[in-house]
């Protein structure tokens, strides 16, 4: 099977090498959880190290802000968007005027963005304010689903975020995100302590531990090698 490698240091390894080509996995977690920082390097290092063009489509943050993070860790990102083999999106939606058609018009950039610079790797951080903007569940759950359809014919590996409230067992911000992604990271933070469990990947013998993760003047890291027991976020 083809793989994406996220370029997360440690954690290919605890995945078969990496997400599966063309498939879509949820990030979710608590707020400062690092799961911006993991979809970030997803794109980063897609571009730096594996050479293959990344749309990074941020919902919540300011352009400056994400550049700014990035380039914190010592990120050359500047090189890689003259290159085009990164982009950064935000995505904008008022939410005082009709949501659905903004988001369908949304989709349609982020498709020629896409097409535009051959992306390989999408990312759409995060996802939880679409719950805001739609709050009839039914609505929700067909929105969902018709997104990631869309996002599934641009046969690119698709990584979305959602925050949670960080609970061991509390993987999904929606209660649907589980129908419609192959794979699903969560990431726990109980703090000083960070720590990530794969909770399913699709076509994966992956691994089934809590792994500790940290954040470096470089980025982040995960220890492969060392299990965080369940107990020690179960009391959370
Ligand atoms: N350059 C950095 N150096 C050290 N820590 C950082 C750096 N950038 C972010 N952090 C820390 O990482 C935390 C998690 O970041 P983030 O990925 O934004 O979390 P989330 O998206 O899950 O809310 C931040 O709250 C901050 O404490
Ligand atoms: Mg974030």
């Amino acid at each position: 099977m083809d793989r994406v490698p996220t370029g997360v240091i440690g954690f290919d390894e605890l995945i078969d090498g990496g997400i599966p080509r063309g498939a879509s996995v949820l990030v979710s977690g608590g707020a400062g959880s690092a799961k911006t920082i993991f979809a970030t390097t997803f794109i980063y290092e897609g571009a730096k190290k594996y050479g293959e063009p990344g749309l990074f489509v941020t919902v919540e943050d300011n352009l400056k802000n994400i550049v700014w993070n990035m380039e914190n860790f010592g990120w050359d990102i500047k090189s890689l968007e003259q290159r085009d083999l990164m982009k950064i999106y935000r995505m904008h939606i008022d939410p005082r005027k009709p949501i659905e058609p903004q988001i369908d018009k949304e989709l349609d950039i982020i498709t020629s963005m896409v097409k535009d610079i051959g992306a390989k790797r999408l990312t759409i951080d995060s996802t939880t304010a679409f719950s805001a903007w739609i709050t009839d569940p039914g609505k929700l759950r067909n929105l969902l689903f018709r997104f990631s359809d869309y996002l599934k014919d641009l046969d690119c590996t698709t990584m979305l975020t959602a925050e949670t409230s960080g609970g061991p067992h509390d993987f999904s911000a929606f209660g649907v995100e589980e129908f419609v992604v192959d794979g699903i990271f969560m990431l726990y933070f109980i703090p000083p302590h960070r720590s990530i469990f794969i909770r399913k990947l699709r076509g994966t013998k992956h691994d089934q531990k809590v792994h500790p993760l940290f954040i470096t003047p470089k980025g982040i890291e995960i220890n492969p090698h060392d299990e965080i027991m369940w107990s020690s976020i179960k009391q959370y």
